[in-house]
C-alpha cells in the first residue's frame, strides 16, 4: 500500500479546517496511519523546500511554514500519492477547482492550507524528515 506525507498548514490550522480535511482523505478511501499536531523546525522546513532555495517567495515559504502549528500525517492507500494532490487541488487556491481543498478553503498561494508529496520518492523523503 502505498504511503504519502500530508501537511495541513498554519493557515489550515488557524481556520479550523482540521476536521473537514481529514474527513475528505478518509471518505475517499485512504487511511491516517500518523498524526501530530505541531511546529515545524527552521531544519524541517528547509529540509522539506530545499527544491526551492533561491527562489524569490523561499524565505516568505520558510517563515510561514515555521509560523505556527501544523499537522503532520503519513496517510496510506492505494495511489495515495496522486489521490491526495488531486483532492489537495491546484498550488495556486485561485487555480483550484471547486471542491478541492485549495479550492475551497485556500485564498493566496503563499498560504495553501494543505502541503502534499508530489511523488512516491517525495513522500518517503518527507516522511523521514517528519517522523523521523
Ligand atoms: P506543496 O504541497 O506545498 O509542496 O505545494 P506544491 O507541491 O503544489 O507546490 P510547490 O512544491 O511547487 O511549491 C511549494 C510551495 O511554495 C507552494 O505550496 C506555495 O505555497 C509556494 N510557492 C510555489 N510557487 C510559488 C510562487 O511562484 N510564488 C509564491 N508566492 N509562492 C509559491
Ligand atoms: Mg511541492
Amino acid at each position: 500500500v502505498q504511503k504519502t506525507y500530508i501537511m495541513i498548514k498554519p493557515d489550515g490550522v488557524k481556520n479550523k479546517h482540521i476536521g473537514e480535511i481529514v474527513n475528505r482523505f478518509e471518505r475517499a478511501g485512504l487511511a491516517v496511519e500518523r498524526m501530530e499536531l505541531g511546529m515545524v523546525t527552521p531544519e524541517q522546513a528547509a529540509a522539506n523546500y530545499a527544491e526551492h532555495e533561491g527562489k524569490p517567495f523561499y524565505n516568505g515559504l520558510i517563515e510561514y511554514i515555521t509560523s505556527g502549528p501544523v499537522v503532520k500525517m503519513i496517510i496510506s492507500g492505494d495511489g495515495a500519492v496522486a489521490k491526495c494532490r488531486s483532492l489537495m487541488g491546484a498550488t495556486n487556491p485561485a487555480d483550484a477547482a471547486p471542491g478541492t481543498i485549495r479550492g475551497d478553503f485556500g485564498l493566496v498561494m503563499d498560504e495553501n492550507v494543505i502541503h502534499g508529496s508530489d511523488s512516491p520518492e517525495s513522500a518517503e523523503r518527507e516522511m523521514g524528515i517528519f517522523f523521523a
